[in-house]
C-alpha cells in the first residue's frame, strides 16, 4: 500500500482543526496520542501539537491564540494551569473554584473559554472502577491544581468527611476555607501524614514519580479495607501503591484519571 493511501496516516491539510497541549517542558506530556486517536474515531479532521511556552512567554502567546483561526483549543498543564485563568476570557466556576483551568476553547469569535476537568476526571475514574464515592469518608495528601481539583469534585459527588494534609499546610487551610464555604455539610479536616480512619486514600502530590522521592505519607499506618489512589501515572506502582498491595488495600491507577479526563477533554474541544 501507498504512503498516502495508508489509513492510519493522519493527513493535516489546509482545513485540519489545530489543537495544543500548553506546557514547558513538553517532553513528559502524554495526552496528544490519546487526543490524536479520539479524533481519528470520531472521524474528525483536527490534530493535536505540543505547545512548548515558557511562564515569561504565556501571556503574549495568549493572545496570539485570539486570532489564530485554525486553532480549536488546548490542554493546560504544568505550570501554566494556574496562570491561564486571568488569560481567559471566560472560566466555568469549576475552574474558578479550584484556581486553575486544565482546558481551553477557542469559540469562533476569539473568545478563549477555560475549564477544569481534572477532578471529574479522577472521579468518573473511581466509578468506572466501582468505587463507590458518595458517603465515604477521604484522605487527600496535595495541595497543587490536581489535589484541589479532586478535593472539589470529590465533595460534588458527596462524600461526607475528607481530611486534608500537605507538606505547606498554609494551602490546605485555604483549600479548606474554601471547601468549607462551598460544601457546608462536608465534614472538612486538617489532617497529618496519618492516612487511618478513612475509606479512600489518595495521593494528589507528585511524590512517587522519582525513585528517590518519600512517601507522601506513612504507609505503616495503611489498613486492610482502605482504596489506596494515585494520580502519578508513570510509574504505574508507584512505593505508595506497592505499600498499599503489601497491605492488603485495594488500589487505584493514575491512569484511569487520564483515561477519562482524555474522552471529557475531547469533548470540550469540540472533538
Ligand atoms: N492522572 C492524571 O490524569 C493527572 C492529572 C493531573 C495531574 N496529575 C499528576 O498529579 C501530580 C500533581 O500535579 P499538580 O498539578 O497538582 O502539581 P502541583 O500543583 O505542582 O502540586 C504539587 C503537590 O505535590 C507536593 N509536593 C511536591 N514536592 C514535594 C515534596 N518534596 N515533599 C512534599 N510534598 C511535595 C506539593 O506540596 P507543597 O504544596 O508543599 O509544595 C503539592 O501539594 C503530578 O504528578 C501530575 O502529573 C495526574
Amino acid at each position: 500500500m501507498s504512503i498516502i493511501e495508508d489509513p492510519k496516516i493522519v493527513e493535516i491539510t489546509g482545513r485540519t482543526r489545530v489543537l495544543g497541549i500548553l506546557a514547558h517542558p513538553t517532553e513528559h506530556v502524554k495526552a496528544p496520542p490519546g487526543i490524536n486517536r479520539i479524533a481519528m474515531m470520531r472521524g474528525r479532521d483536527a490534530v493535536m501539537v505540543p505547545l512548548n511556552v515558557a511562564p515569561a512567554d504565556l501571556e503574549s502567546f495568549v493572545a496570539s491564540l485570539r486570532v489564530l483561526k485554525s486553532f480549536d483549543g488546548a490542554i493546560v498543564t504544568v505550570p501554566h494551569k494556574q496562570a491561564i485563568i486571568r488569560l481567559c476570557d471566560e472560566v466555568s466556576p469549576q475552574a474558578l473554584a479550584v484556581g486553575a483551568a486544565n482546558v481551553l476553547r477557542r469559540k469562533p469569535d476569539g473568545r478563549l473559554i477555560g475549564d477544569q476537568l481534572d477532578g471529574i476526571g479522577f472521579v468518573e475514574g473511581l466509578g468506572d472502577q466501582d468505587i463507590a464515592v458518595s458517603g465515604r469518608s477521604v484522605y487527600l495528601v496535595g495541595a497543587g491544581g490536581a489535589a484541589n481539583a479532586i478535593a472539589f469534585a470529590l465533595a460534588e459527588a458527596g462524600i461526607t468527611r475528607l481530611t486534608l494534609a500537605n507538606r505547606t499546610v498554609e494551602k490546605i487551610e485555604t483549600l479548606a476555607a474554601k471547601l468549607k464555604g462551598a460544601y457546608p455539610a462536608l465534614d472538612v479536616a486538617i489532617g497529618t501524614a496519618d492516612p487511618r480512619g478513612h475509606d479512600l486514600v489518595i495521593n494528589g502530590t507528585t511524590l512517587g514519580m522519582n525513585a528517590t522521592d518519600p512517601l507522601p505519607l506513612d504507609a505503616s499506618l495503611l489498613e486492610q479495607g482502605m482504596t489506596v489512589a494515585e494520580v502519578i501515572m508513570e510509574p504505574e506502582i508507584t512505593p505508595l501503591l506497592q505499600a498499599a498491595r503489601e497491605t492488603g488495600c485495594r488500589i487505584h491507577l493514575g491512569r484511569h484519571m487520564l483515561d477519562h479526563q482524555l474522552q471529557l477533554m475531547a469533548n470540550f474541544l469540540g472533538l
